[in-house]
Formats: structure tokens, C-alpha cells, sequence
């Protein structure tokens, strides 16, 4: 039987903007909430699809979908009830215009730390021994070794910025490795000092860490928080990673630092101008976005389509999740509920 939200509906229609294969294969594997139905859109969520959801009660959304004020008040006038995010961030909601059209945001808090942590790893791991390079020099049959040096991670200083689920992880991996541990948080873990991480001003985390890896949310505060002014306060050649979210940096500044060298080495899984273009295949069709296009011209610059999070374990974890967050919210119950 359907929860009293629903009482007058025969099902609820779910609809997932952005949905991916995985996305359909975790989804269907995952335990339905009673009376609802699935139905799975390749197409982005933006003002122009929002109609695509008329009738949709829930309507799931992921990292890039517009979810600004002119496309909720177009989900709500068709009836959309909650957004049911499939991401631990939420960035791109307009929450206040969300309340405002009578619509509840879910999210995702945590589904697997370790994926984005390990990908992070991973990363600094490819930059520092160049693996990039390296896969592509054997393949053409060049087996020279020049220009592939790299340093031992074992006694180097890492700064995390950001020590909350994804950040504690990292730091779990870094001292596995035997590096020394800052951070800047607002918030320190004691945990995390108990184990050695010694807290300190984002400048002085900037100063003393050979590699530094971003993984505090988006907010007002933390846009652009890596920009001309922190790359400066940085070590000579330092190396950044960022799996956090793309406008926590400024882009053309890490180009510039790239340039003179101040920045040795750059991982990043996320970009500010995304949305436009990751998770699509755009292989044949020229690059428009010419900040992006130099940043790949770069030999010390790894860039990942926003795939930290893309593992078996994390996609089941978010099926599961979301879908009991939606069985929640049917049956009258708040939880993971984002609000303004
Ligand atoms: P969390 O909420 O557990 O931790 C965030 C931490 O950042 C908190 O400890 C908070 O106090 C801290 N923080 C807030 N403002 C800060 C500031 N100005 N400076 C330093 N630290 C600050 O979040 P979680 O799960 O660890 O995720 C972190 C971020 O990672 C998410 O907000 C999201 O943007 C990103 N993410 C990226 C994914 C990917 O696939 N690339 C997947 C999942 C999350």
C-alpha cells in the first residue's frame, strides 16, 4: 500500500535525469520502494527537459543537473514533490527557492569515503611516478626512463583540506604510506589528531605540504579558496589534487602557476565548466572550452571526468540509499534532508 503523501496516486513516478547504464543497472538491482516505478533519462535536468517530469512525484537528480529556481518552480507545477539527489553534495540546489515551491531535497550523505579518498591516492600516485607517461611510452615501444622521476611519498608532508568522511579517509591512506598529516578544517576531527594530523590557518597547511588534496564542500567560503594568492603561499612545485568540486579552485590561475612551475603537478577528478561536458563521450567534436584544452596540454596535469566516486561498491551504495531516502519520505519520514 502507498504511504499518505501518495494516498490518491496508484504509484509514484521516479524519475533520474542524467542516468547512466550503471546508473539503470545499480537502480534495478536495488530494492523498489512500495508502489513506485522507475523511469531513467539520458538527458541532463535543465529548464528545457523539466517537462520530461510532469507527473513525477520524485524526480532524482546528480551533480550537473540545473536545479536553479526557474526549473524547480517547473518540477513543482508538475507536480514534483522531492528532489532526490544522488550525490553527497548540493551545491547546485537553490534550497531556498526549493522550500519556496513546497519541494524537499534528500540527498546522499556518504555512500563509499574510501572510492573518492582512493581515486585522490591514486592520482598522486600516477602524477608523482608519472604512470600517464609511462603507459604511453611502452606502447610506442620506448622503454627510456628520462623525465620519469619521481619522490618517495614515504616522509612527505600532505595537507588536507577538509577532514570530514572523504578527508578522515584520505588521511587514513596517506598515513599508511608514512607521510606526515595537516589539515585545515573549521570543524577538527580529535580522532584524526589523536592519530597524529596536527591542525592548522589554510596558510600554513599551503606553506608546509609537498601535496595537497581538497576535499571540503563548495560553499561561499571555499569558492575559489586555491587561487593566485594560496598557489603563492604554496611550496615551489607543489603538487594539487582536487576531488572536492571544480570552482574550489580557480582554473586559469593553476594554469599560470603551472606555467612558472610554482605548481609541479595537478590531479583534478572535477572542473568548474563540467556540467558541459563530462560524462559524455565528446571524442569527436572539437574542444570548445579553451581553459580546459590548455590545462591538457600540460604533461604534469591529470584530469578525470568526475569518476572518484565510480565504484561497484559506491553505485550500489547510492541506489540503496536514495531509494530508502524516497520509502522515507512517503511514509511521512525526514531523512537526509538537505535544507536552506
Ligand atoms: P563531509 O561533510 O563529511 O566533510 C566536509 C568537511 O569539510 C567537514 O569536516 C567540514 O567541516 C569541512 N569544511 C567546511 N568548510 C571548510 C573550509 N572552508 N575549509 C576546510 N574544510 C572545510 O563531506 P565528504 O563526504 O567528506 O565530502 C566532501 C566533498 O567531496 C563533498 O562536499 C563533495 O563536494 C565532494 N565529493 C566529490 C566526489 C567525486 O566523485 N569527485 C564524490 C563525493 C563527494
Amino acid at each position: 500500500m502507498l504511504a499518505s503523501r501518495h494516498s490518491e496516486a496508484t504509484f509514484m513516478r521516479i524519475m533520474l535525469f542524467s542516468s547512466q547504464p550503471y546508473d539503470r543497472e545499480s537502480f534495478t538491482a536495488a530494492t523498489l520502494p512500495t508502489g513506485a516505478v522507475l523511469e531513467f533519462q539520458c538527458s541532463h535536468l535543465s529548464l528545457a527537459t523539466a517537462a520530461l517530469a510532469q507527473g513525477c512525484a520524485v524526480v532524482c537528480a546528480f551533480i550537473n543537473d540545473d536545479l536553479s529556481a526557474p526549473v524547480l518552480q517547473r518540477l513543482a507545477a508538475g507536480g514534483t514533490q522531492l528532489i532526490a539527489l544522488r550525490s553527497a553534495g548540493y551545491n547546485h540546489v537553490d534550497l531556498k527557492a526549493a522550500q519556496q515551491c513546497g519541494i524537499q531535497v534528500v540527498r546522499v550523505p556518504a555512500y563509499s569515503p574510501f572510492a573518492i579518498a582512493e581515486h585522490a591516492t591514486a592520482l598522486i600516485l600516477a602524477l608523482n611516478r608519472r604512470i600517464h607517461r609511462a603507459f604511453n611510452r611502452t606502447r610506442e615501444g620506448d622503454f627510456s626512463l628520462h623525465g620519469l622521476i619521481g619522490f618517495d611519498l614515504h616522509g612527505k608532508t600532505v595537507g588536507i583540506i577538509g577532514t570530514g568522511q572523504i578527508g578522515s579517509a584520505f588521511a587514513s591512506i596517506m598515513a599508511g604510506f608514512g607521510c606526515q598529516l595537516l589539515a585545515h578544517d573549521p570543524q577538527p576531527d580529535a580522532q584524526l589528531q589523536a592519530r597524529g594530523v596536527r591542525y592548522l590557518p589554510l596558510h600554513e597547511v599551503l606553506a608546509q605540504a609537498q601535496i595537497i588534496s581538497l576535499h571540503c564542500p563548495l560553499t561561499t567560503s571555499t569558492r575559489h579558496l586555491i587561487n593566485q594568492q594560496s598557489l603563492a603561499c604554496m611550496q615551489h612545485g607543489a603538487m594539487l589534487i582536487n576531488t572536492g568540486r571544480g570552482a574550489l579552485v580557480d582554473t586559469p590561475a593553476l594554469i599560470d602557476a603551472l606555467k612558472n612551475g610554482q605548481l609541479g603537478y595537478l590531479g583534478l577528478d572535477v572542473y568548474e565548466e563540467e556540467a558541459a561536458l563530462f560524462f559524455e563521450d565528446q571524442s569527436d567534436l572539437p574542444l570548445q572550452d579553451d581553459v580546459l584544452a590548455r590545462l591538457l596540454t600540460f604533461p604534469n596535469v591529470i584530469v578525470t571526468a568526475h569518476q572518484a566516486y565510480l565504484t561497484r561498491e559506491a553505485l550500489a551504495a547510492i541506489a540503496s540509499t536514495t531509494l530508502e531516502n524516497i520509502a522515507c519520505w512517503a511514509a511521512g519520514q525526514v531523512r537526509n534532508q538537505v535544507q536552506a
